[in-house]
């Protein structure tokens, strides 16, 4: 019987990315199910619910099925993980993939079953768990086998993973909310407080790709943006600067340098002192934010720098240690299967 190739995935909150042996990224689309409001009917999945977005009849809903990198809602990640494999591997599936699947390193011993069972119930065979810094630092080739501290940030649209690496192992982490959404969220609330205007997610995430900035800017980069006027009801289009979106989002971007200014800290000196030395890698799709390893290193003082297309990171992680299981068995853990809510 032919073997069917083994997958690495990179499940987030916004992106689901999947590597298949041998092959490489074989699948990159949004972590979106659109399902009718009344009748919980799936319609589509992928690129093509996410163009539903914004745009949809009233009961049509979009959803992302994952919060904060951990499962929101089981039955639309069963279905959003069997329609993305069968497009990577087929329909009939005569002898189930192995996976090995990317976790944000807060994720709990049954957040971390349930996941395994949806990925089994999905026609996986096995699921190998691998912490998602890891993954990160696997996928930008970083050596994170010597005793040598190194660091990486993972910044997605709903969780930020912050760890020092040495020895193979994740030394000091913490897993915070301070990614892309975090972003999104304070352009919100800023054009809401300034201008009186109300805007939507996708809005907000078109802003900060446009215009964002974690440093002062003196570009004079502007952009129109259609929302709703809070006081009249009506709508409203106002000219934003990316000034403006600087200011918006520059509280959000401290948030990020606290807390990794907090892992620094907790971290034994000699492998800090390895950081100062060699610096900050980012990655995740968040890492892109103009100015933010400027930002970083004008806090902090540790160099720093983005990893090339940073929203692959993870899966070229999985994808390396795919490649080479026996190499990487020390990092890969398996979790029991079982629904435990
Ligand atoms: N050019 C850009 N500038 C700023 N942010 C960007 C840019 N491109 C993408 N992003 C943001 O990156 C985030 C998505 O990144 P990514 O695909 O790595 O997240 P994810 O892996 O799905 O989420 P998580 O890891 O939190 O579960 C979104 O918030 C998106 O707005
Ligand atoms: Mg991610």
């Amino acid at each position: 019987m032919a073997q069917v190739s083994d997958l690495g995935i990179d499940l987030g909150t916004s992106n689901v990315l999947i590597y298949q042996k041998g092959k490489g990224i074989v699948l990159r689309q949004p972590a979106v199910v659109a399902i009718e409001r009344n009748t919980k009917k799936v319609l589509a999945v992928g690129n093509e619910a996410y163009r539903m977005i914004g745009r949809t009849p009233g009961n049509i809903l979009a959803i992302r099925p994952l919060r904060q990198g951990v499962v929101n809602d089981f039955e639309l990640t069963n279905t959003m993980l069997r329609n993305f494999m069968s497009i990577v591997v087929g329909k009939r599936l005569f002898s189930r993939p192995r996976v090995v699947l990317s976790v944000p390193t807060g994720v709990n011993e049954s957040e971390k079953s349930n996941i395994v069972s949806i990925l089994f119930d999905a026609g996986a065979k096995r699921t190998q768990l691998l912490d998602r810094p890891i993954a990160a630092a696997m996928g930008v080739g970083m050596d994170f086998q010597k005793p040598y501290g190194c660091m990486v940030v993972d910044m997605g649209a709903g969780v930020t993973d912050i760890a020092v690496l040495a020895s193979g192992q994740v030394i000091e982490a913490a897993s915070v909310c301070y990614g892309g959404d975090y972003f999104d969220d304070a352009i919100i609330r800023y054009l809401r407080k300034k201008h009186n205007l109300l805007i939507g997610e996708r809005t907000a995430e078109e802003i900060k790709i446009n215009l964002g900035s974690a440093v002062p800017t003196i570009s004079d980069v502007t952009m129109e943006v259609t929302g709703r006027n809070l006081l009249s009801g009506l709508p409203k289009t106002q000219t934003i600067t990316s000034m403006e979106v600087y200011e918006a989002v520059k509280d959000a971007v401290a948030d990020l340098i606290e807390a990794i200014q907090g892992v620094i800290e907790r971290t034994p000196p000699q492998l800090a002192s390895d950081i100062f030395e060699d610096g900050i890698v980012l990655t995740g799709g968040a890492a892109s934010l103009s100015g933010l390893a400027e930002a970083i290193y004008g806090a902090l003082h540790i160099p720093c720098g983005v990893a090339d297309d940073p929203q692959t990171s993870v899966v070229l992680g999985c994808g390396r240690a795919l490649e080479d299981l026996n190499a990487y068995k020390s990092v890969l853990t398996d979790s029991r299967r079982g629904f435990m809510r």
